[in-house]
């Protein structure tokens, strides 16, 4: 596998390769969205390709499903496998609890749906995700195109009640054009600083009829390998697997 030129990047690469660790064959998989993720995608290719694995995998988006269907990936989709073994994707932030902030790509809804309906999801990041609190990367909540004015509207007096002062809240574009999420909905990015309560702003966000699906992923990740700026990767949470 041809490695990265930039060497911010190789953290990345060597967080996915790592993940590869906890495969197994015969898993049923997600794959997760984003640049991480799309290098545990190039490490499990070769992986599976070098040791003849069977693995079936569910992509987190249209973007995966091209790259890893390219790559000659077994791929199917969630309705047909129903459930899965484990999740590999990135993430934008995560804290010590293991809460993360995630849909800086704009895959959030699916990659949320997929990781959900995962025994265990595995979140792959560079050392710089790594935060003490959510939120200082705006937070992505997926919403219906239909009366999105208004849902935005709500979002803002339900963080104001929530004791966010004038919250500034971005609609993502791409290029001139509203960014359109795989689902056809669009994505609202909540610049909030820092999260105070996000077990509670999740459940708030999710009470406003408009609104899709969030990019807080609470209790959701068992395990965070970060690549290190000192060439290793660190695993956080989870076990240790038993190394081949
Ligand atoms: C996509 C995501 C990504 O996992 C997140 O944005 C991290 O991406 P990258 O690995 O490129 O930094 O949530 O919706």
């Amino acid at each position: 596998m041809a490695g990265p030129e930039d060497p911010k990047e190789q953290l990345k690469v060597n967080a996915g390769a790592r993940a590869v660790d906890f495969v197994e064959d015969g898993m049923r998989l997600g794959l997760g969205t984003g640049s991480t993720a799309a290098w545990f995608v190039k490490a499990l290719a070769e992986r599976v390709r070098d040791v003849g694995w069977t693995v079936t995998c569910v992509p987190t988006s249209e973007r995966t499903h091209a790259l890893a269907a390219g790559l000659g990936l077994d791929l199917t989709t969630l309705d047909k496998i129903g459930w899965l073994d484990l999740t590999v994707d990135g993430a934008d932030e995560f804290d010590g609890e293991l809460n993360l902030i995630k849909g800086g790509g704009g895959a959030l809804l699916r990659e949320k749906i997929v990781a959900t309906a995962s025994d265990r999801m595995i979140v792959i990041a560079d050392d710089e995700k790594q935060v003490a609190r959510l939120g200082a990367f705006p937070l992505p909540v997926e919403v219906v195109r239909f009366g999105w004015e208004t849902t935005r509207a709500i979002i803002e007096d339900t963080l104001t009640e929530a004791g966010i002062a004038e919250p500034k809240m971005m609609l993502r574009m791409d290029g001139d054009a509203p960014f359109d999420t795989d689902e056809g909905h669009l994505i609202l990015d909540l610049h909030l600083g820092a999260i105070e309560n996000p077990r509670v702003l999740a459940l708030l966000l999710n009470q406003i009829p408009g609104v899709v699906e969030h990019g807080l992923f609470i209790d959701v990740a068992d395990m965070v390998i970060v690549g290190d700026s000192d060439g290793e990767t660190k695993i956080i949470g989870g076990e240790m697997p038993d190394l081949v």
